[in-house]
């Protein structure tokens, strides 16, 4: 007798079974002609009928008439069947004993990416939002008005590209650049040579003007070359060359270029928020950076800026950029005037960041940033100095967040950053380049940029160099930095009495 009859006999008909069970008349005839109960009813039978069915009596029948089809693969075949075998995902599982990951608190004393201000810290760990949530579009437009003000234009195509400062880059090139375009480049270290690069990947032809690794561009090998290519109409060069910490004249760079009808794309990727850029005033056309160096935020965005006449020429391109996601008239759907609409998602939480670190900077105000570092760039370089270390590049042309100094003769160049970053837990950069083992790169960018970071780098690197034999005299450099800040307070002091008096 099958378990569907015996309730019928213990009830007394279907009816009275289905009444028992709260059901429908036609389910339990079903159960009657079909032979069993379904499983899942087992415990219930056993509880209703208290006991006179056992619910593995329910079961075995239910299995037998209807066993139960699982989908299972054999076990050599891992994905969709981390059940079946022993511990089958093991083969692609990392270590157990893997937890959180909390980076150590370094100084960050190289090239970039710098130290976050804990403002910034704290915005991007805000809860994220949609990309085109209303309140993160009036975001959108602080930000972009945030970077004029950083970037001192008035140049409406103002925007934070999502990508690193490489992605600033090639956004300016492969928008700028045709195939068969000839471009001046200006190499004078590592990004000069990647510019060519993108001129060439984007089908142009680079025209290279040469200067020396640590020398600034020089505007008549640029001159020059544009005279004896007449059909360019592209210039580019960096205006901050991270690789040897030199500063160029980028004002007089583009005003070259202009009188030669072309173009200048500027990478300003050191020295925006660090040291003057004014794109405005300098007339520049394409300019781009990066977020990680002297704007102080998370790496991993590039804002930069075109003038209107750039936007223009590319708007009246006939061919098709060679670059989807970084097509200018396509990103003008998200971060242009009007109606934004999807063209990849934004990294939200990071342009949260951004927002924040140019908040900073408009608060302290362009100027008091550029003499910010500036001053802490002559107190480091006192201090450096006073250790009988040289700069690479000749004073005048020195960037002040960017400083490239020779390592002396015998010293060993990684040995000192690894003992910087083991025992003083301070980040500084190598020499790139023909420079490898030859130079430090001491950067002092955003919030990286303060006294205490130039007293303790210097206190550090003048004690490592007098373990390795250095006739270093542990206590000068500080004294040196101590001094060059005493004389500066000095002399505003003096300039304050002075214009106050003239007031
Ligand atoms: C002058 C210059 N241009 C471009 C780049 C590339 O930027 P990113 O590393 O953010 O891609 C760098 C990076 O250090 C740089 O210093």
């Amino acid at each position: 007798m099958t378990c569907a009859t015996r309730l019928v006999e213990i009830f007394g008909s279907q009816a009275e079974v289905a009444r028992a069970f709260g059901l429908d008349r036609a389910v339990v005839n079903n159960w009657v002609k079909s032979g069993y109960v379904p499983a899942r009813w087992a415990t219930e039978v056993e509880r209703v009928t208290q006991g006179g069915i056992q619910a593995v009596e329910v079961l075995d029948e239910a299995s037998v008439k209807k066993p139960v089809k699982v989908k299972s693969r054999p076990d050599d075949v891992l994905f969709g069947s981390p059940l079946s075998g022993k511990e089958a995902m093991d083969h692609f599982a990392p270590a157990k004993r893997i937890s959180s990951f909390h980076p150590p608190q370094r100084t960050l004393m190289g090239p970039g990416p710098t130290e976050i201000h804990p403002r910034v810290l704290t915005t991007m760990s805000q809860p994220a939002i949609g990309y085109l949530d209303p309140v993160f579009l009036e975001m959108m437009e602080d930000l972009k008005g945030l970077l004029r003000y950083v970037y001192q234009t008035k140049h409406p195509l103002t925007f934070p590209i999502s990508g690193p400062g490489s992605v600033g880059m090639e956004y300016c090139f492969v928008n700028l650049v045709k195939p068969g375009d000839k471009v001046i480049v200006c190499r004078n270290g590592v990004f000069g040579g990647r510019m060519i690069e993108n001129v060439e990947r984007a089908g142009g032809k680079a025209v290279v003007v040469e200067d020396e690794w640590g020398a600034p561009v020089d505007p008549q090998k640029l001159e020059d070359a544009l005279k004896k290519n007449r059909e360019a109409r592209l210039v580019a060069f960096v205006h901050g060359e991270t690789s040897t910490g030199v500063r160029s004249d980028a004002k007089t760079l583009v005003k070259i270029a202009h009188e030669h009808d072309a173009l200048a794309i500027v990478d300003a990727v050191t020295t925006l928020g660090g040291s003057p850029v004014r794109t405005d005033e300098w007339e520049i056309d394409a300019i781009y950076s990066a977020s990680q160096k002297c704007l102080s935020c998370t790496p991993g965005l590039s804002p930069v800026s075109f003038s209107e006449g750039v936007v223009d020429y590319v708007r009246s391109r006939k061919d098709k950029i060679h670059s989807w996601f970084m097509d200018m008239n396509l990103l003008l759907g998200y971060w242009g005037a009007g109606i934004r609409t999807y063209h990849h998602t934004a990294p939200t939480n990071s342009l949260f960041g951004l927002h924040e670190a140019l908040l900073l900077l408009r608060e302290e105000g362009m100027e008091n940033a550029w003499a910010r570092h500036q001053r802490h760039h002559n107190a480091l370089k006192a201090g450096l100095e006073a250790m009988g270390l040289e700069f690479l590049v000749k004073e005048q042309y020195q960037l002040p967040q960017m400083n490239a100094v020779r390592c002396p003769e015998g010293v060993n160049e990684a040995e000192v950053r690894k003992t910087l970053l083991n025992e003083f837990s301070i980040e500084i950069g190598a020499g790139l380049g023909p420079l490898a083992g030859k130079i430090w790169r001491i950067g002092i960018m955003g919030y990286s940029c303060r006294p205490d970071n130039v007293m303790l780098c210097l206190s550090a690197l003048g004690s490592v160099l007098s373990d390795m034999g250095m006739p270093v005299h542990v206590g000068d450099a500080e004294a040196a930095a101590h001094g060059a800040y005493a004389s500066m307070h000095a002399k505003a002091a003096q300039q304050k009495q002075k214009s106050r008096a003239a007031a």
